[in-house]
C-alpha cells in the first residue's frame, strides 16, 4: 500500500509517499526559517498561512517525483499533534479532504512517533531496541524504543528544550535565528574554559534535563563582559559561545550515556536538529565506541521535521496491524498537546507525559 503523508506541526511543510513494502518513494519539504528569521522565532499565524500556500504544490511535486498519481495512493497520513494548533489544522484538513474525496482511510500520526521511527528511514538501519535522544527546538527527550508502538520515556526536559537553549543563548549574543548553527560555528574559534557555566541537573541522578537556567547564566556573562569591555568583541562572543555549547553538550552526552547504561541497550540514536551539532556527535561517537556500542546519526533531512517520517510511521503502524483501515469516518481532531502514551500498544509504555 502507498501512503501519502503530511507534516505541518511547526515551521516545516513536509509531504511524502511511502510504500508499506518498499519504503520511502519520494518526499518534498519547505522550511519557513527564512520567513520567521526577521521576527527572531516562529510566528504561529504566519506559519499556518505559509503551510496553506505550500502544501498542494509540494503534494504535486512529490507525486511527480515518484511518477505516481492520486489513484495510486491507498491511505493518507498526517501529523495530528503535538504542535501549533493552526499549523496542525492545515495538514490535517488537507489530508482528511483528500482521503474523503478519494475514499481512502486517513491515519493521524503522533509527531514524536514520527521522530522516533525516522532513524529506520536511513541506512544503516538500527535494530530494535534502541535508546533515542530526541533533541530539537521543541523537544529534549530520552526514550527507549522497543518496537513500533512500544516506547518508554526515560527522561525529558523540565523546561526549555536543548535547541531552545542554543537559540535563546544565541539571541542574547546577537547571533540571529535559528541560533544553534550560528552559535556552534562561532564556538569553533572560542575557548570554552574562559567561562564557567552551569551544567543543569548533571548530577540529579535521573535522566531529566533543565536548560532554562543556562540562558540566565549566559545573560549574566554578557552583562559582565559589557560592563568590563563596553561592546563585546568577536573573540568574547566566540569564547562565550564555546562555553555555552560545552555546557549543553556535556549534559546531553552524560544523560544519554547514563540512559544507555541503565537500559542495557547499547544502541543510541540521535534525532532532531541539535543532532547536527559537531561536538555532540564527536562526544557521543567516542563514548559509545568506548562502551562497545553503536551510535546512529540519521541524515539531517530525516532528523528535522519532515513528511517522510510521518508517512513512514503510518506505514510501520499499518504493517504492525495497529491501524484500523476500515474506519469510514473523516471526522477529525488535532491535538496540540498529546501524550505519546495514547498511541502505544497497551501496557508497553510507561510514564509518557509529553507535549509540543
Ligand atoms: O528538529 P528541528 O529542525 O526543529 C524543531 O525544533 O522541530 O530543530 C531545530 C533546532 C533549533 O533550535 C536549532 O538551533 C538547532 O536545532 N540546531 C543546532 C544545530 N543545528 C540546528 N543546535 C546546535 N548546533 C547545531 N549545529
Ligand atoms: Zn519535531
Amino acid at each position: 500500500m502507498i501512503i501519502l503523508g503530511f507534516e505541518s506541526s511547526c515551521d516545516e511543510t513536509g509531504v511524502a509517499l511511502v510504500c508499506t513494502q518498499r519504503g520511502l518513494l519520494a518526499h518534498a519539504l519547505h522550511s519557513q526559517i527564512d520567513m520567521h528569521r526577521e521576527y527572531g522565532g516562529v510566528v504561529p499565524e504566519l506559519a499556518s498561512r505559509d503551510h496553506i500556500r505550500r502544501v498542494i504544490p509540494l503534494t504535486r511535486q512529490t507525486l511527480k517525483q515518484a511518477g505516481l498519481s492520486m489513484e495510486d495512493v491507498g491511505a493518507v497520513a498526517y501529523t495530528a499533534g503535538p504542535g501549533l494548533a493552526g499549523a496542525l489544522l492545515v495538514g490535517a484538513s488537507v489530508a482528511q479532504s483528500i482521503a474523503w474525496a478519494q475514499q481512502l482511510p486517513a491515519i493521524p500520526i503522533h509527531h514524536l512517533e514520527g521522530h522516533l521511527l525516522s532513524p529506520l528511514l536511513a541506512q544503516p538501519r538500527p535494530e530494535f531496541p534502541f535508546v533515542a535522544l530526541l533533541v530539537s527546538g521543541g523537544h529534549t527527550q530520552l526514550m527507549q524504543v522497543n518496537a513500533v508502538g512500544q516506547y518508554s520515556l526515560l527522561g525529558e526536559t523540565l523546561d526549555d528544550a536543548a535547541g531552545e537553549a542554543f537559540d535563546k543563548s544565541a539571541k542574547l549574543m546577537g547571533l540571529g535565528y535559528p541560533g544553534g548553527p550560528a552559535l556552534s560555528k562561532l564556538a569553533e574559534q572560542g575557548d570554552a574554559a574562559l567561562h564557567e557555566l552551569p551544567r543543569p541537573m548533571l548530577h540529579s541522578g535521573d535522566l531529566d534535563f533543565s536548560f532554562s537556567g543556562l540562558k540566565t547564566a549566559v545573560l549574566t556573562r554578557v552583562r559582565a563582559l559589557e560592563r568590563e569591555h563596553g561592546a563585546l568583541s568577536k573573540q568574547h562572543l566566540a569564547d562565550l559561545a564555546a562555553a555555552t555549547e560545552a555546557a549543553i553538550v556535556d549534559v546531553l552526552a552524560a544523560k544519554s550515556l547514563k540512559a544507555v547504561k541503565q537500559s542495557g541497550v547499547k544502541r543510541l540514536v540521535v534525532a532532531g536538529g541539535v543532532g547536527a551539532n559537531r561536538h555532540l556527535r564527536e562526544r557521543l561517537t567516542h563514548a559509545m565506541q568506548r562502551l562497545g556500542g553503536e551510535v546512529y546519526f540519521p541524515p539531517l533531512e530525516f532528523c528535522t521535521d519532515n513528511g517522510a517520517m510521518i508517512a513512514f510511521a503510518a506505514a510501520q503502524r499499518v504493517n504492525a496491524g495497529l491501524v484500523d483501515l476500515r474506519d469510514p469516518s473523516h471526522a477529525f481532531t488535532i491535538r496540540p498537546r498529546w501524550n505519546l502514551e495514547e498511541v502505544c500498544v497497551q501496557d508497553s509504555c510507561v510514564d509518557l507525559a509529553t507535549d509540543g
